[in-house]
């Protein structure tokens, strides 16, 4: 058996009912924005595969697959997630960068980003399951206006749902909306 059905078998339900319905706005937003539809669902499969194990259990894999933890990462090791699930696809050889780089990021986003890492940001945080007060005007962008508008939304979101948790954003995200907003 493959990694990505390895792993995802063994996820509870709820993450994979969550993970199947980024894979369904994943197809939708390819097709809309002319991504490869093959590359849209490995990332989407892939993306949380690693979501589920513990802080030490996920420092520790990602100490084995060689990542470096700065200091977000060891206070918050969930948020290795993303880079551990890349590793393992890559290691596997399933995908390519683009895939890779889209699972790393797509919690804390980056400063210029593919499309379909953009893409797989939105979708994850967009996907029907999602309960907050502007989830359906961002699908809408996303799918009827641009993945950038609907990125810089994204972050913008997810910055305030931190703030509103007292939660420090990432250095890269902060970046990545310094970035998104200069070219906008
Ligand atoms: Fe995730
Ligand atoms: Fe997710």
């Amino acid at each position: 058996m493959g990694i990505i059905e390895d792993r995802f078998s063994q996820l509870s339900e709820h993450r994979q009912q969550h993970i199947l319905r980024v894979a369904k706005m994943m197809k939708e937003l390819a097709a809309i924005h002319h991504l490869s539809p093959t590359n849209a669902q490995l990332a989407a499969m892939g993306h949380d595969l690693a979501r589920e194990m513990s802080r030490d259990v996920l420092t520790r894999e990602a100490k084995r697959l060689g990542l470096e933890l700065s200091s977000p990462e060891r206070e918050e090791p969930v948020l290795l997630h993303g880079p551990v699930a890349a590793l393992w696809l890559q290691q596997a050889n399933i995908g390519e960068p683009e895939v890779w780089e889209a699972i790393r990021y797509h919690t804390t986003a980056a400063p210029r980003l593919s499309p379909l890492a953009k893409a797989l940001f939105i979708a994850d945080g967009i996907e029907p399951g999602r309960r907050f007060e502007t989830r359906t005007h961002l699908e809408h962008v996303a799918k009827e206006k641009s993945l950038d508008e609907a990125y810089v939304l994204m972050l913008k979101e997810t910055m305030k749902y931190l703030e509103s948790r007292r939660l420090k954003p990432h250095p890269l995200m902060i970046e990545a909306l310094r970035l998104s907003e200069e070219s906008s």
